[in-house]
Parts: C-alpha cells; sequence; structure tokens
C-alpha cells in the first residue's frame, strides 16, 4: 500500500514537471513564423564585439572561419527579430566542432560534430544557451535546434575510418558506430546514398552507422535529453535523405517536439514520403518550382500554380511543410535577380501561402551572397537597420499573419487567378495577389472573381498600406489594379490590430507626416 501510494506521489511530480517544459507540436507550430539564423554569423556579444570581423564579404579566409557570433549576441537581438514579426528561431547547431582546420575552414557552421554532448565554447556556455531559449520565450519566441544524425566532422590529413581516426569522436569512437568507409558517388543509388559518406574522398564525412541499435539508443536518449536540458520547442534535422527512414521515426519521437527535417530533393512524391517519418519537411519541391519563376519576368506564374496543386497530392500535411526562398545551402534571392520587387512577390508567397515561412537571416537588409560560403554573410555590416525598406515589408506580413485566426493555417489556398504574370489565392479571407513584372507597371486591372467568399459591398484594404481598397461588387467581383507590387487584400472590417494609425488619421486629422503604413 505505502510504496504504491509513494508511485502515485512520484508519477505525479513526474507529470508536473513534464508540464512546465511544454512540448510544442506540428499543430501548434503551423502557425509560427521562423528566422533562421546561423549563431556564429547573427550577432556578437555586447561588449566584446569585433565588428570588422567579417565585415567584408569578399573575404574569403573569413567567411570560412570563425566571424564571432554568440549566444548572447543573439538574445542582445531578439527584440530585432521580435519587432520584425518571428515568433520562432531557427538555430544553427550548437554541438562541439573540431577545432582543427579543414581546406575549408573549422566547422563553424556546426554540421561537423566531435561531440555531441558539448556545447560549442565559441559561442558560450550551456548557461548562455538555456538563457537564449528563456529570453525567447519571454519574447513568446520559440527556438528550434539544428541536429546532425547522418555523420560526424571531417578530420583532414588523417585517413579516414581508421581505429585511430575514430577514437576523436564522442561518444562513437568505435569501428561498429560507423559504416564501411565508401564515398557517394550514385546520388541515384539509395543504398549508397544512406551508408556512404557526404563530401568526396577530399573530405568525407564519417558516416555513422543508424542500423546499429546501439547508435540509435545513444541518438534516442541524447535527442531527448537535449531538448529537455535546453527547453528547445522543435528540431530542424540535417541530411534526412542519408539516414535509413525508420531511425527517423524513433529519433523524432525521442525528441517529443516539432520535427523538420531537410529532404533535398525535387521530387514531391519523393519528399513527401518522409512526412511518415516526422512531422514536416522543408519544402524543397516548392523552392526548386518557384524560384525559376520569381527570380524571373519573363517565365510563367502558371507553374507556380501548378507546384502548390502537386505537393498537395504528395504530402499528408502541406499546412505544416516550411516554405522558404533561399538558406543557408542555397544562393540568396538577390544573387539571382536585383529586383526588389521581385523579392517582395516571392516573400509574399512564402509569408501566406500554405505552410510555416522560413525566411534567412539577411533577407531583411537586402543581402546577395551567391554559392557557399557567400551566402553566409555576417549580420553585423548591416548594423541592425530596422528601418530598411525589407525590414520593414517582411515585419508588416509577420505582423498581419499573426493577427489570422486559426482557420487561415489550417485552411487550404484556393486559386484565384493563375497566368504567366500574375497568380493569385483566396485563403480563408485574405486574398492574396502576386506578379512577376518586378518594376514594371502594366497598366491594367483584372476582375477577380470572388465566389460567394465575400458578401457584396464588402469593401476589402490592402494591409500593405492601409490605404489601396476594393469592393466586391454586384457580379461578386473585384477590380484589382495590377502592377510589379504584391498586393494582400482582407475585409477591412475585419483587420484586426492593423491599419490603426490610419483610421485615427482618418478620424483625428493628424500630421500628415506620420507614416501611415506602421502599425500602431
Ligand atoms: C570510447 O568512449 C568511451 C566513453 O564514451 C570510453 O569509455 C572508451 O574508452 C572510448 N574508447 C576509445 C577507443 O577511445
Ligand atoms: C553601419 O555603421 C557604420 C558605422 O557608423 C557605417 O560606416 C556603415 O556604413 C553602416 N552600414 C550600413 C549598411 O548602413
Ligand atoms: C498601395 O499599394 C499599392 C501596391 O503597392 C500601390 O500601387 C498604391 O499606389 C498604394 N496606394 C497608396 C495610396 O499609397
Amino acid at each position: 500500500m505505502h510504496s504504491s501510494k509513494h508511485f502515485v506521489i512520484i508519477t505525479l511530480l513526474i507529470l508536473l514537471s513534464l508540464a512546465t517544459a511544454i512540448a510544442r507540436t506540428a499543430s501548434e507550430w503551423r502557425s509560427r513564423t521562423i528566422y533562421q539564423l546561423l549563431t556564429d554569423r547573427f550577432a556578437q556579444s555586447p561588449g566584446q564585439k569585433n565588428p570588422q570581423l567579417c565585415a567584408n564579404n569578399g573575404n574569403e579566409y573569413e567567411i570560412r572561419r570563425y566571424c564571432g557570433g554568440t549566444f548572447t549576441g543573439v538574445i542582445d537581438k531578439l527584440d530585432y527579430i521580435k519587432d520584425m514579426g518571428f515568433d520562432a528561431i531557427w538555430i544553427s547547431p550548437v554541438v562541439k566542432q573540431f577545432e582543427k582546420e579543414t581546406k575549408y575552414g573549422p566547422g563553424w557552421h556546426g554540421y561537423w560534430a566531435q561531440d555531441i554532448y558539448e556545447i560549442n565554447s565559441h559561442f558560450g556556455t550551456a548557461n548562455e544557451l538555456k538563457q537564449l531559449v528563456q529570453e525567447a520565450h519571454a519574447r513568446n519566441i520559440w527556438v528550434m535546434v539544428d541536429v546532425v544524425a547522418n555523420h560526424m566532422g571531417p578530420q583532414e590529413g588523417t585517413t579516414p575510418y581508421t581505429a585511430e581516426y575514430l577514437k576523436a569522436y564522442t561518444p562513437f569512437n568505435k569501428t561498429e558506430h560507423f559504416h564501411d568507409f565508401c564515398v557517394i558517388e550514385h546520388w541515384g543509388n539509395d543504398y549508397e546514398v544512406e551508408h556512404c559518406s557526404l563530401g568526396g574522398y577530399d573530405l568525407p564525412l564519417p558516416d555513422l552507422n543508424t542500423e546499429n541499435p546501439q547508435v540509435v539508443d545513444i541518438f534516442s536518449n541524447w535527442i531527448s535529453d537535449l531538448v529537455r536540458e535546453y527547453n528547445f520547442d522543435g528540431i530542424r534535422i540535417d541530411t534526412v535523405k542519408h539516414v535509413r527512414r525508420e531511425f527517423w521515426s524513433e529519433f523524432t519521437a525521442a525528441a517529443g517536439v516539432f520535427s523538420i527535417g531537410e529532404m533535398f530533393h525535387d521530387d514531391p512524391y519523393t519528399v513527401g514520403n518522409y512526412q511518415n517519418y516526422m512531422d514536416s519537411v522543408l519544402g524543397y519541391p516548392l523552392f526548386e518550382k518557384i524560384i525559376p519563376v520569381f527570380t524571373n519576368p519573363f517565365s510563367d506564374m502558371g507553374s507556380v500554380s501548378r507546384a502548390v496543386q502537386s505537393m498537395r497530392g504528395a504530402f499528408k500535411d502541406v499546412t505544416v511543410l516550411g516554405n522558404f526562398i533561399d538558406n543557408h545551402d542555397q544562393p540568396r534571392f538577390l544573387s539571382r535577380t536585383q529586383d526588389r520587387n521581385l523579392l517582395k512577390n516571392a516573400l509574399t508567397f512564402v509569408l501566406l501561402t500554405d505552410g510555416i515561412p522560413i525566411i534567412y537571416q539577411g533577407t531583411e537588409q537586402g543581402f546577395n551572397g551567391g554559392n557557399d560560403p557567400w551566402n553566409r554573410e555576417a549580420l553585423w555590416p548591416s548594423n541592425y537597420s530596422q528601418s530598411s525598406d525589407l525590414y520593414q515589408f517582411i515585419a508588416t506580413i509577420n505582423k498581419f499573419r499573426q493577427t489570422l485566426p486559426s482557420s487561415y493555417f489550417t485552411s487550404l489556398s484556393i486559386e484565384a487567378w493563375a497566368n504567366d504574370r500574375i497568380y493569385a489565392f483566396f485563403k480563408d479571407r485574405a486574398l492574396v495577389v502576386m506578379t512577376i513584372y518586378g518594376t514594371y507597371d502594366p497598366m491594367f486591372s483584372i476582375k477577380v472573381k470572388t465566389n460567394g467568399l465575400y458578401s457584396v459591398g464588402t469593401t476589402l484594404v490592402n494591409i500593405l498600406n492601409c490605404t489601396e481598397k476594393v469592393t466586391v461588387d454586384s457580379y461578386g467581383e473585384v477590380g484589382v489594379r495590377i502592377t510589379g507590387d504584391p498586393r494582400i487584400f482582407y475585409p477591412s472590417q475585419e483587420v484586426k490590430g492593423l491599419c490603426q494609425i490610419d483610421k485615427r488619421r482618418m478620424n483625428r486629422k493628424v500630421d500628415r507626416q506620420i507614416n501611415i503604413f506602421k502599425f500602431a
């Protein structure tokens, strides 16, 4: 009797302590908007700044090495992220890397682990990382940590996979923890992709034997402890296609929070299959289709429409996929075109279409680096300007997104218009119109049928400037002027907390100098 009473009390205590660390699920993440940052490149600690480091993005030696960003630096700049309307961050991997350099520099990016139990001291201490998560939570910003289970870091100049070589890793230091040495040469061969090394003969990344039950156990315990110790809200999983699928079921179950994997492939069905093994994946197939369109005024918006449709058939749930226009592995959008109007249309698409938007650090400052390493610029040379046009643009849409009801995030978009230059959709109560005219104004309007979504006479306001309005006519249509700018219409009576300064201005006739595009 006595001991069973104890058992009940202990169980209750355990349940209580679990309840304080709330595990965030896919459906909770659906309405979030994510800012992707690389800890080394986002912000240096206040008081210890070396702003010259990596300030010149033409210096290849510097950009392949540690630039001095820290967890404390991230804390210092959380308000910069919050003011841009983001309520989640994805941070680069936090575990210890080899200090020894390779021909590509050391593992400042975090994808080359030496010891998965230690925190990378270049970024700060374990306590500072915990503090970062706490400070983020205090601002209602959730934190997603990037993790790697496919491989460990490379050691240049040592014969790969010898016992001596493998001894250097923690906790994987035995031959049986790794696959036999081979290098991926045939990318269409699944066995090679899952068992051989990334990085080529040049710099092979020792490939973990994720079929070995001991490796599986170590990883399950590790991810479970990591998430709980630091109170992370989600995990982003690296190199998903290089590990057998069933491994991920166990790994993500042990994590117990939202998981989103990097499955780098352009075929929706190939990628969609992985949503059976984790909550979500990055929307690579959509990315591959939309980028050639949004970066080129002479392409075809119809292909965006077809891509949206083809994603729906291939995924269990497209409303939790991670949508993006670039990241640390892809050339930045503005390296493909300099036209910021095109960028704004692409941003409008990823911020409002079905799925979870992910915006890579530096987009808001108009960064235009090309392939790795040039797309991994330090952010400090921008001075973290909050008045830049793109910063304001992203903030406006993010803040609008946060006022939307949950039905927005669970419903699928409905096509309103698609031709070579224009793509428009309804989603819940919004009408979003994008074009690829860029800086060119074609000077015409279209009549969009609203299919009974709004009653006749309803006024819709473009939340991007709070002044442009259209009214549903007696045919149930709205006339939309077409330019190179995107437009986001919402019933003006239903807009919450937005366009308030505009309304006050009408009521009180306040000074005309007030920036009417800003939110209250
Ligand atoms: C491997 O690591 C374990 C602890 O994780 C240690 O006890 C053991 O001695 C190590 N083996 C080698 C060969 O270094
Ligand atoms: C940032 O500030 C420095 C020092 O005031 C200045 O030289 C630099 O031009 C600024 N950078 C930008 C992008 O405004
Ligand atoms: C509102 O935004 C649209 C699209 O950018 C633009 O064409 C229009 O001129 C703006 N209206 C006002 C009053 O600024």
